[in-house]
């Protein structure tokens, strides 16, 4: 049986926050002490977990020692604010990107790379949600065949990026003349290839994070990765297409056969494919169209989809929230 823990969650009544509440009940973790952190806005307010109403505080006001502290605030608010739970004694897993490639941060995913958790120093990163969702299905492909190269297109839902975002998608969706404040471009019956600035490469900031969060959790530095972001008007879910060439020779059977077998993965076989509808509050992670590149016996091509609030954020952190009440 596992032990009782004191937890904090912060950024509580965002996408995320919420999610992770509802993961917890779910998956029924025991918890000793539950606090709530929110901006000033949400102080007072109250959110029910396990039938039970629980107040919101804010950072300043709040305590900040607990057991572990899942963090789902913005990279500026984690930035500040981090620290001060892990100074108080608390160990945090932290949605934001801000610490994700730091060295001696763990940037985990469960089923492909648990054993980093071994080496954390009261924090642990959790990563892009489209990093995350890809790495369930590309890690039995790479530990068979050493991935060389992979080319990633990406169709990504509107929650991705807050409610605030969901909230201007249906105000969009109402009224096609409603600026945009979010976005750079309307994003109800559109879509456009950026995710956050550009650099003077020319990559935005989206395609750079998935590129180095895949090398960091595939444990494969050398390894090329092309990306290019997309947003879609999809309400939840973030699907790839994902062109995976390996050091060798690959058949379409055995491929089959590892992604059958692999955990926190649905493999939808012959005609079967996922649709960001179709996945919306399921924890796995869907792969389907598998199929060998015609004239290059070293790559595949496959359409994966998650859960971005799910397994590519809230999901992921109770996991590894798990993991380490067990150890
Ligand atoms: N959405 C996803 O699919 C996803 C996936 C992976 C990672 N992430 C990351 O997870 C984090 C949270 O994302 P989200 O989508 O949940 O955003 P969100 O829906 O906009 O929620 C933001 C949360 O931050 C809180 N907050 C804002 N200012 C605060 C302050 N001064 N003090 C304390 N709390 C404050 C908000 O509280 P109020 O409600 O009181 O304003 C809310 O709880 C971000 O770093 C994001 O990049 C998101």
């Amino acid at each position: 049986m596992k032990k009782a823990v004191s937890l904090a969650v912060v950024g509580a009544t965002g996408l995320v926050g919420r999610t992770m509440l509802r993961v917890l009940e779910e998956r029924e973790i025991p918890l000793s002490d539950l606090s709530l952190f929110a901006s000033p806005q949400s102080k007072g307010k109250t959110l029910v977990f396990r039938g039970k109403p629980h107040e919101i505080q804010t950072l300043e006001d709040g305590a900040r020692a607990a057991d572990y502290a899942l963090f789902a605030l913005r990279n500026r608010l984690a930035a500040e604010w981090v620290p001060q739970f892990r100074n108080a004694g608390t160990v945090v897993i932290d949605n934001s990107s801000y610490f994700r490639m730091h060295n001696g941060v763990p940037l985990v995913v469960p089923e492909v790379n648990e054993h980093a958790l071994k080496h954390h120093s009261g924090l642990i990163a959790n990563p892009n949600c489209t990093a995350a969702i890809a790495s369930v299905a590309l890690a039995p492909l790479h530990r068979a065949f050493r991935l060389s190269r992979l080319i990633l297109s990406t169709y990504q839902s509107v929650s991705g990026t807050g409610q605030r975002a969901l909230e201007e998608l249906e105000k969009e969706t109402a009224n096609s003349t409603y600026p945009p404040q979010i976005y750079p471009r309307p994003v109800a019956f559109n879509l456009f290839p950026q995710i956050g600035d550009f650099n003077a490469a020319g990559l935005c900031v989206e395609e750079q994070k998935i590129s180095e969060e895949l090398q960091k959790i595939l444990d494969a530095p050398e390894l090329s990765v092309t990306v290019t972001t997309v947003r879609v008007p999809v309400r939840v879910g973030h699907s790839l297409s994902i062109f995976a060439e390996f050091e060798k020779d690959i058949a379409l059977t055995e491929a089959n056969e590892l992604l059958r077998r692999a955990p926190g993965l649905v493999l939808m076989e012959g005609q079967e494919y996922a649709t960001p509808l179709g996945c919306e509050g399921r924890d796995e992670v869907f792969a389907g169209r598998l199929r060998q590149v015609p004239r290059n016996q070293k790559a595949l091509l496959l359409w994966v989809v998650g859960d971005n609030l799910r397994k590519g954020a809230a999901t992921n952190a109770v996991q590894i929230l798990e993991k380490l009440i067990e150890k």
